[in-house]
């Protein structure tokens, strides 16, 4: 799919086939976030693969029972490395840095998975980091951000609105 075709199809997909995801296809995706940028290039997080049923069924009881995280076949989860990235940048690396990487990861590996046919979203609002921290046996420094559910779609929901970009962005533009 092409790069602009994926961002218009991109949606969130919180229903899931029960079919699994290629070994070729998950590699594709890691490969895709591992190509994000991040601070320094420190790459300050790391992705956990989740396929077993009992691990997701408590990533899932972590975020209220969405239900997304239990039914699709692959979870990924991003978590941030603050002491990584505080080694560099101190503070500003543990409270900002190490986030942004984790999150720019995130999306270049959910666009990717967009490109090659499959469906995900985002869970990042509603979930208890410590309960996701039992489950993956997070080690002391790694704090999860996003967990992206992915898998073949199995509904089709409508397509959320934006709002206009004049809400958005504000132009500064040079006298000419
Ligand atoms: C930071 C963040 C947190 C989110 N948390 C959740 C969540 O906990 N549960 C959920 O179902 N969707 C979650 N979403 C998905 C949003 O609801 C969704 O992206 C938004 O409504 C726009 O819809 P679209 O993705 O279909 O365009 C989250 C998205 C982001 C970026």
């Amino acid at each position: 799919m092409e790069f602009f075709e994926a961002i218009h199809a991109r949606q969130s997909i919180r229903k899931f086939q029960d079919k699994p995801v290629e070994v070729d296809t998950l590699m594709k995706i890691l490969e895709a976030a591992n190509r994000a940028p991040s601070a320094g290039n420190l790459q300050a997080y790391q992705i956990v693969v989740v396929q077993e049923p009992a691990v997701k069924a408590r990533l899932d009881a972590a975020s209220g029972h969405q239900g997304s995280l239990a039914e699709a076949p692959v979870v990924l989860v991003f978590c941030a490395h603050p002491q990584e990235s505080a080694t560099r940048y101190g503070s500003r690396g543990e409270d900002l840095y190490c986030i942004q990487d984790a999150t720019i990861a995130c999306a270049y590996a959910q666009l990717a998975a967009t490109a090659l046919g499959l469906a995900s979203v985002w869970i990042g609002a509603v979930f208890e980091p410590e309960m996701v921290r039992d489950a993956l046996r997070l080690g002391g420094s790694q704090w999860p951000i996003a967990l992206l559910p992915l898998g073949s779609p199995a509904e089709q929901p409508p397509r959320q609105p934006r709002r206009p970009l004049q809400e958005t962005v504000r132009w500064i533009a040079s006298p000419r």
